[in-house]
């Protein structure tokens, strides 16, 4: 396969984030593999930042798309108030709710809801890659996860860059690709087993929106392959079959191991990621293993996404995901 060569877009960003850090000496920035990643250390969380550490946080997430943090044991209120620092949050969940006393935090539980579909798990190599609340008609711009619970060993995360995916396509399959829209819809795996209190919680606010294949990115300009395996489910005008076939093969594309980098959590890790250019994967080691697993979620409002062809995703059915304090459930 042909590797992505370095595109002007990345070498804006590598600038931004060299001009940001000249500004914060005390914070570094560790990249964590060829396309993905950093480590960012030299700043509390725990308290107010100032402008240039913000910028320096925000350049180095545009550029890396995932950036790590150890050691911050935040409380929920300063995880909130961290988060608030980069943009508006969002209610913790549009269907499974929040935090008692904390509206924009999730938690992210071994046994959540979410994970109860009564079904066998799939095995294809993307079962459960997805980037957060895809099927909302402004997904979510950037996710940022609190690990609290941390078992010794297993329950990973991993992310993959779509910028970086999008990239390594031919132009032949690039200019295909930008042609197409896709509908993400938020239900139970196909041929899952669901139980009655899931259905009924997914059924009060059925998201489905459709989306195009390849967006640009509203800050760094890049184009990025916008599949979200978990919850894009066809491609709009193509036959059954050709949709299946493609999206299997863009899915299995975007997972590439080249492409993601995987974070051992810790008690106090903190990983901030850039929804709209990156999917994610909770292996299912977890679930092989007796010990818990607690995290939790802030997610920061998006924008309605932009093809690259200029024509914006559009709302097929369900609530746009609004700021936590106007949410109406
Ligand atoms: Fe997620």
């Amino acid at each position: 396969m042909n590797m992505p060569l370095p595109h002007a877009p990345l070498q804006r960003l590598d600038e931004q984030l060299q001009a940001a850090q000249a500004a914060t000496p005390h914070v570094s920035v560790a990249p964590q593999s060829a396309h993905i990643g950093a480590l960012i250390a030299g700043v509390d969380l725990g308290r107010p930042l100032s402008a240039t550490e913000i910028h320096t946080l925000r350049s180095a997430l545009l550029r890396w798309k995932v950036v790590f943090f150890r050691d911050q044991h935040l409380s929920h209120s300063q995880h909130e108030a961290f988060s608030r620092q980069f943009g508006e949050l969002t209610v913790g969940h549009p269907v499974f709710g929040h935090v008692e006393g904390h509206p924009a935090l999730y938690s992210i539980a071994k046994h959540r809801q979410a994970n109860r579909y009564g079904n066998e798990p799939e095995r294809r190599p993307w079962t459960g890659w997805h980037a957060d609340v895809t099927a909302a008609h402004n997904p979510p711009a950037a996710s940022i996860l609190r690990g609290v619970t941390i078992p010794p060993y297993g329950g990973d995360t991993q992310w993959t860059n779509l910028a970086a995916a999008y990239q390594a396509l031919s132009a032949p399959l690039q200019a295909f690709l930008q042609s197409l829209r896709g509908e993400h819809r938020f239900s139970p795996p196909q041929g899952a087993n669901a139980t009655a209190e899931y259905l009924a919680l997914v059924q009060q606010n059925t998201l489905v929106s459709e989306h195009p294949l390849v967006t640009v990115h509203p800050e760094t300009g890049e184009q990025v392959l916008y599949i979200s395996p978990g919850f894009l489910k066809t491609i709009t005008g193509l036959h059954t079959r050709e949709s299946r076939v493609l999206l299997e093969f863009l899915w299995e594309h975007a997972v590439r191991s080249d492409f993601t980098v995987r974070f051992q959590w810790a008690p106090g890790s903190i990983a901030f990621w850039d929804n709209r250019s990156t999917a994610h994967v909770a292996p299912q080691d977890i679930f092989a293993l007796e010990f818990d697993r607690q995290l939790y979620r802030s997610t920061l409002v998006g924008a309605v996404p932009v093809g690259a062809d200029g024509r914006a995703s559009t709302a097929i059915s369900g609530n746009p995901v609004l700021a936590a304090h106007g949410a109406a459930y």
